[in-house]
């Protein structure tokens, strides 16, 4: 047995964690009412540091009536990154429909220093597994036991995958904002509060059963009672955008799921944001909230015309720190005028067309690691194309191997032999249909996973990507 001292019982309240460093891993310790967790301190979505979050250090309590999903009776723990929330009994995902297999590995511990570890808010790539300790309390001293490990995988759903956080919400005003966008509120029919979302959130709105879109919240997170959503007419668009500018009305009522939020506002010494368009949406909250943080920031803002440009009256009292910069009479941003030197602390948020996001891309790919922050609407520019040769699945979880044919899609295989991954954007944009890749090698083409997360193999989008090697064993 390997046992290793952390803390003393005093040491954490209820509600209170510890990070210690265990082996040159970052562990919390968590006391929920006296019953003490320890957690890798990794989320297994994509590796942010998950026991270390704000005010009561990522423990939620769902039985809340206005929290933002109800489940069962349950502690649970949320990633300050992505919001993703894990049942601290089971370690099973919430927010994951496909209700993450959740691993755990045996440590030896070969020394036993105790160090407390500095919370660290870089985001971290790393194994999407979630790894805990059985703790014990002998005396005054808990004690971690990094030969007992947490169970290893996930048995029963923790609600129905095809229904995450879904409620019914009605348009209460519709408004147009510039040429082709039109600015929608809306609240929940039932009259609730609505779930707590952060900037760079985002809602999946079911126009019909076929017909998904995400839309960028782009209101005040603060006001639990509406929610703010900014929808530009696509004219080569799928009938999404144009569902909405053309059909829906004030009093219609709609479907939604969410918010998720994969577009998170990162710890930085500055802030760029360049939008494009109606790119300016998960822009907005996130200026708002640095100006309430007291954090620098500047904003560059494209578009095709002034006219064109939604909320330039919200801006206008952000004064001189916000560029507004119409293409007919300043003509492409500058980007080396837009973004400077790469430098450290900097973060960098892009959100617009996919031409922008590109050169965006192009101008910080040799800049630190991690600056860059896109949020794509429509996939990259290629990113769809290549062969589409047949291979198989294994369906780890559910022993089942299933011959994705030419041409076909990984879901469509799966949901024909009864195996359904929830889509949405079904174009590698949102990554509502990540899932973890047991083995094998996937041929990424979505646009969506950064590109660690692509290099590491570990998750793919199987809405659009395919296989390189002749079978995959995904986590399904
Ligand atoms: S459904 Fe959006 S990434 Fe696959």
């Amino acid at each position: 047995m390997t046992r290793y001292v952390v803390a003393r019982v005093s040491d954490i309240a209820p509600g209170e964690r510890k990070i210690v460093e265990l082996e040159g891993r970052s562990v919390g310790i968590l006391n929920v009412d006296g019953e003490y967790v320890a957690l890798v301190n990794r989320c297994p979505h994509a590796g942010a540091p998950l026991c270390e979050s704000g005010t009561v250090f990522g423990l939620s309590n769902a039985e809340q009536p206005d929290g933002p999903i109800s489940y069962e009776r349950a502690r649970s723990l949320r990633c300050p990154w992505h919001a993703w929330e894990f049942d601290l009994r089971t370690g099973v995902s919430f927010y994951d429909p496909r209700n993450t297999r959740v691993r755990s590995y045996p440590v030896e511990v070969v020394a036993a220093p105790e160090q407390v570890v500095e919370p660290d808010h870089g985001r971290r790539e790393g194994p999407l597994v979630l790894e805990g300790y059985d703790v014990t309390v002998e005396g005054d001293l808990l004690v971690v036991d990094t030969s007992r490990r947490r169970p290893g995988r996930s048995t029963s759903p923790v609600r129905p995958a095809d229904e995450p956080g879904e409620l019914t919400a009605v348009i209460t005003t519709k408004q147009t904002a510039a040429d082709g966008v039109v600015v929608i509120e809306l609240e929940r029919s039932d009259g609730a509060p609505l779930p707590v979302w952060s900037p760079g959130a985002h809602v999946d709105v079911i126009l019909a059963e076929d017909l998904v879109r995400q839309y960028s919240l782009s209101g005040n997170p603060a006001d639990r009672g509406t929610w703010r959503i900014g929808v530009l007419r696509e004219l080569q668009g799928r009938g999404g955008s144009a569902h909405v500018h053309d059909t829906l009305q004030i009093g219609d009522k709609i479907r939604c799921r969410g918010p998720r939020n994969n577009f998170p506002l990162v710890e930085a010494k500055e802030y760029v944001f360049v939008a494009g368009g109606i790119g300016i949406t998960p822009i907005l909250p996130m200026i708002a909230q640095c100006e309430a943080t007291g954090r620098p920031w500047r904003l560059v803002y494209g578009g095709r015309f002034r006219r064109s440009m939604a909320f330039l009256d919200e801006l206008e009292p952000y004064g001189a720190r916000v560029a507004v910069r119409p293409q007919d009479e300043f003509g492409l941003l500058d980007l080396a005028v837009t973004l400077g030197e790469s430098r450290d602390g900097v973060a960098v948020y892009c959100c617009g067309p996919g031409p922008l996001i590109d050169a965006v891309e192009q101008h910080c790919a040799s800049w630190p690691e991690g600056t860059l922050h896109v949020e794509r609407f429509r996939a990259a520019e290629g990113a769809l194309n290549g062969a589409k040769t047949a291979f198989d699945v294994v369906c780890d979880r559910s022993d089942t191997v299933v011959r994705v044919a030419e041409g076909q899609s990984v879901v469509e295989a799966l949901a024909a032999a009864g195996i359904h991954v929830p889509t949405s954007c079904g174009e590698g944009t949102c990554g509502t249909c990540e899932t973890v890749v047991l083995a094998g090698v996937p041929d990424h083409r979505d646009s969506f996973l950064s590109p660690q997360e692509r290099a590491s193999n570990e998750v793919m989008t199987p809405c659009c990507s395919r296989s390189h090697s002749p079978q995959l064993v995904l986590d399904l």
